[in-house]
C-alpha cells in the first residue's frame, strides 16, 4: 500500500502503560484514519496491529514479548498478511533489538515519530525487513498533532507536556521520552474546545511532568500550569479539570493556590513521592526531602481542605534499609492517601540505580506487602468515610449491569447509581450508600431532597 491508497483497512491498537500511551494510541488512530484505517476491537480482524508499549518496569517489558508471541501465531495463520508495529517506550529503548528478538515485527516507532506513521507504513510495505524510527527529531512532537481527534467521551485526556529532565536514578522516562517539552497554550485550548464540543465535561491534562508545564501563551509570555488551568476553566461546558502526573518540586505557589481559586479544579491530586527517607530520596535524585513533601501537602490542604491525595511509591531502591523503609511507612501513615500505587524497584537498563548493588527480592516482597496493606487500609477508610454523604457526581454512561449507570466522584472514584436513564454528561447530587475498595454505590437525589 502507499500513502494515497484509500482502501479500507482495519487497525487494532493494544495499549500498555500510562494515560499518555492511551492518548498517543488514540492519536495514532487519528493519524491513520485519513488513510482509510478504521479501528477494530480484535487483532483477529485486523490488517494492522499497533502495540503501544511501556518500559517503566521489567514486567511491563516482558508483557510486550509475550503478547508479540501471540501476534506472531496470528500473523502466520493469516499467511503473513498482517502488519505488526511496536510503538511507545519499549520501541524507543530497544529499537532494532525488538526485531532481532521478534523478526516478524514490521515497524518499530518511538514516541517522537508517530506523525511519520503513514510514511513509515508505506516504507514497510515496500521494504524487505523491518522499518525502525527511534530518532529524536529537532522539531517538536506537538507540532504534528492531528486536529481530527475522535471524541473520547465525557471524560477526556489531553496531552500538554511530554518528556522529563529530572533523571531520577530509577527511571527510564528521560531516555525514552526525551527532554521536557510543553505544548503551546493556544493549541491546548483549541483541542479542549473541540473535546467539549464533542461531549467532554471533564478533561485531565497529561504530561510525564505536567506541573513543569511552561508553554508559550497566546500573549507571547510563558504560561505555567496554573495560568493554563485558569484559562481552561473559562471554557463553557467544561465542568471539571484535573492534571497528572506531577513532581513535588514543580508544585509552585501559583499552582497550590489554583486548588483554592479555580472552582473547576477537582480536589484530588496525584503527587508521587516515591520514598519517605531523605537518604533514599537523595539516592533517587529526587532533589527534595521528605519534609518538603509534608510542607507542600500542608499548603495544599490549607488551600483546599477537601483535597484527597494519591501517590507513587517504590520499595527496595538500592541502598534502602529497614530504617529507610520505616520512614516511608511513617510518611504514609502521617499523610493519609485516598489512593496510591506502589512498586518493587525494578532495575532498568541504562539508568544509574541499575548499576548499584541490589536489594534481595524477598526483602522487596515483604516491604511491598506491608506498604500495600497500609495503603489499602487508607483507601478503604477514605471510601467508607463518604457513606451517608451527599456529593456531586459526573455521569459517564451505562453501568455494567442493566438499570445501573456509571458516574465519577470529585475524587476520581467510580460511582454506580441505580437509574433507568443514562444521564451521560450531566452532574447531579447523589447520596453515597455503600463503599467498596474501588468504587461507591449511590442513589440519585431528587430536587426536593436536595432542597430539604
Ligand atoms: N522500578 C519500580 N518502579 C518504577 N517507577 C518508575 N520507574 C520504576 C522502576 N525502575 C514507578 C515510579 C513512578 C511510576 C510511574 O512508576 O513510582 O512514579
Ligand atoms: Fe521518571 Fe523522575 Fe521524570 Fe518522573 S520525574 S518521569 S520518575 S525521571
Amino acid at each position: 500500500m502507499n500513502a494515497t491508497d484509500r482502501k479500507l483497512r482495519k487497525l487494532h491498537v493494544v495499549t500498555h502503560g500510562c494515560q499518555m500511551n492511551v492518548y498517543d494510541s488514540a492519536r495514532m488512530a487519528d493519524i491513520l484514519r485519513p488513510l482509510g484505517y478504521t479501528t477494530v476491537d480484535s487483532p483477529d480482524d485486523a490488517d494492522m496491529v499497533i502495540m503501544n508499549t511501556c518500559h517503566i518496569r521489567e514486567r511491563a517489558e516482558e508483557k510486550v514479548f509475550s503478547n508479540l508471541g501471540r501476534l506472531r501465531v496470528l500473523k502466520e495463520e493469516k499467511g503473513g498478511e498482517m502488519m505488526i508495529a511496536v510503538t511507545g517506550c519499549v520501541a524507543q529503548a530497544e529499537g532494532e533489538l525488538i526485531t532481532r528478538r521478534a523478526p516478524f515485527v514490521d515497524l518499530v516507532v518511538g514516541p517522537q515519530a508517530y506523525h511519520r506513521l503513514p510514511e513509515l507504513i508505506a516504507q514497510a510495505h515496500r521494504k524487505q525487513g523491518a522499518v525502525i524510527d527511534t530518532e529524536f527529531p529537532a522539531e517538536q512532537k506537538f507540532d504534528h498533532l492531528p486536529d481530527n481527534a475522535a471524541p473520547q467521551g465525557v471524560v477526556s485526556f489531553l496531552s500538554i507536556q511530554e518528556g522529563c529532565d529530572k533523571f531520577c536514578s530509577f527511571c527510564v522516562v528521560p531516555y525514552t521520552r526525551g527532554a521536557e517539552a510543553s505544548r503551546p497554550a493556544a493549541s491546548v485550548l483549541a483541542e479542549a474546545r473541540r473535546m467539549v464540543a464533542g461531549g467532554a465535561r471533564e478533561i485531565a491534562l497529561l504530561g510525564q511532568n505536567v506541573n513543569a508545564y511552561h508553554g508559550e501563551g497566546p500573549d507571547g509570555k510563558t504560561w505555567g500550569l496554573a495560568r493554563l488551568l485558569a484559562e481552561m476553566a473559562e471554557i463553557e461546558g467544561l465542568e471539571r479539570l484535573r492534571y497528572t502526573t506531577s513532581h513535588p518540586n514543580d508544585m509552585d505557589d501559583a499552582l497550590i493556590l489554583a486548588h483554592r481559586d479555580n472552582a473547576k479544579l477537582m480536589p484530588f491530586l496525584h503527587l508521587p513521592v516515591q520514598s519517605g527517607s531523605d537518604k533514599i530520596l537523595a539516592a533517587m535524585n529526587r532533589k527534595h526531602k521528605a519534609e518538603a513533601f509534608r510542607r507542600i501537602v500542608g499548603k495544599l490542604r490549607e488551600a483546599r481542605p477537601d483535597l484527597a491525595l494519591s501517590s507513587d511509591f517504590i520499595v527496595g531502591h538500592p541502598g534502602e534499609t529497614d530504617a529507610d523503609f520505616a520512614a516511608t511507612m511513617d510518611l504514609v501513615r502521617e499523610t493519609g492517601f485516598a489512593l496510591a500505587y506502589s512498586f518493587k524497584y525494578s532495575p532498568r537498563p541504562g539508568t544509574p540505580a541499575a548499576a548499584l548493588p541490589q536489594i534481595a527480592e524477598d526483602i522487596k516482597d515483604a516491604r511491598l506487602y506491608e506498604l500495600q496493606a497500609e495503603l489499602r487500609r487508607q483507601q478503604n477508610a477514605f471510601n467508607a468515610a463518604l457513606v451517608g454523604q451527599t456529593t456531586p457526581v459526573l455521569f459517564t454512561g451505562a453501568g455494567r449491569h442493566p438499570g445501573q449507570i456509571a458516574a465519577r466522584s470529585l475524587w476520581l472514584q467510580p460511582v454506580v447509581v441505580e437509574h433507568p436513564t443514562a444521564l451521560t454528561g450531566e452532574i447531579h447530587q447523589v447520596k453515597i450508600t455503600h463503599s467498596n475498595p474501588n468504587s461507591l454505590l449511590a442513589t440519585l437525589l431528587s430536587k426536593e431532597q436536595i432542597a430539604a
